[in-house]
């Protein structure tokens, strides 16, 4: 036997030396929610360790993530339900709490980067990321609303709008209503091929806005395709996104290579709720190791071809890297 791959793992100093893909906390995007109010902490049933905070407590969590090398947060707003309606007009309203939010938290830490969410499902009565107009979800109805939205994010200090809602032509549309208001700096992270997945379902718990009827499989993608991600990619990329999210992420990691070889726009991937509920079931168990798990989810995720991942494991990735 002439060769032996064994030789190059025979110890941690060869491994190391010849990893391919490397890990670290730059890499990562922390999932937050904001409740309104003060001093709330909110458990969340099935996303074990995250909860809805208030803003008072959430500039300290953020204050606590950025000492552990956390740098890049994406904001999600739990809405009361009786601020929600058909048009989900509260998402633009002067006195939202979340937009409220933003600002403070860029005010109090203009060195992070923030990121938002664009669809109506968290102040839509509907539980739809669009309109429902005669039962359907109105595509260009819906676009209107998703830029008075991001301009009213934008006005609050926002760095990136991230779409989430899978209507043809958004990106193009949010990208020129941003331009005409003068945002030419705001970045757009598009969701461009986000599936109609079952692993969203402690997402939907923590914002109570799982959808009042059907499905969301008119606008999400078939998580039988792949080729059609080329096509949502080509759109978005063409429309002006700076940045192409796959979603989710471990599921779907041949789209995650599929996205990085065919195109240079960097890509992202969103390691969803139910993603990090099955390892948390799992481990508290005692049916799998809880670190271990984690680091090779997130690494696997990384070897497919994502620039950045979306995750709530970001806090305990942290911590693990600077052995804490
Ligand atoms: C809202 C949105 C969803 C997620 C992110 N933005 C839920 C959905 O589309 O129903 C899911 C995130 C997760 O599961 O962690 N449009």
């Amino acid at each position: 036997m002439y060769n032996r791959p064994r030789r190059n793992r025979k110890n941690v100093i060869i491994r190391d030396l010849i990893q391919e893909t490397h890990l670290s906390t730059n890499h990562l995007i922390y999932p937050i929610f904001l409740v309104d109010g003060t001093n709330k902490k909110e458990k969340i049933d099935s996303l074990p360790n995250i909860y809805r905070w208030s803003l008072d407590l959430l500039l300290k969590e953020i204050e606590e993530c950025i000492s552990l090398g956390i740098r890049f947060f994406d904001i999600f707003p739990a809405v009361d339900d009786s601020l929600k309606n058909n048009t989900a007009s509260y998402s633009y309203a002067e006195d939202n709490f979340y937009l409220k939010g933003i600002r403070k938290i860029k005010e109090t830490f203009p060195d992070i980067v923030l990121m938002s969410d664009v669809a109506m499902d968290p102040y839509s009565s509907d539980g739809h990321d669009g309109i429902v107009i005669n039962g359907e979800i109105d595509n260009d109805e819906t676009l209107p609303i998703l830029a008075k939205m991001s301009i009213a994010q934008a006005q609050a200090g926002i760095d990136i709008i991230g779409p989430s809602d899978m209507m043809d032509g958004r990106v193009g549309y949010i990208r020129e209503e941003l331009d005409l208001h003068g945002f030419t700096n705001v970045s757009i992270m598009s969701y461009c091929a986000k599936y109609a997945s079952a692993y969203y379902g402690p997402f939907r718990d923590a914002l109570n806005s799982a959808p009042k009827f059907g499905d969301k499989k008119s606008y999400q993608m078939n998580p039988a395709n792949k080729r059609e991600a080329l096509i949502e990619a080509e759109l978005d990329i063409s429309e002006g996104a700076d940045m192409i999210m796959v979603k989710p992420a471990t599921l779907y990691l041949d789209v995650i290579h599929m996205l990085k070889e065919n195109f240079e726009t960097p890509v992202t991937a969103y390691n969803v709720s139910g993603e990090y509920a099955m390892i948390h079931a799992a481990a508290q168990k005692g049916w799998l190791n809880y670190d271990n798990a984690m680091s090779e989810m997130l690494l696997s995720i990384k070897r497919a071809g994502a620039d950045g991942i979306l995750t709530y494991f970001a806090k305990d990735y942290a911590k693990l890297a600077r052995n804490l």
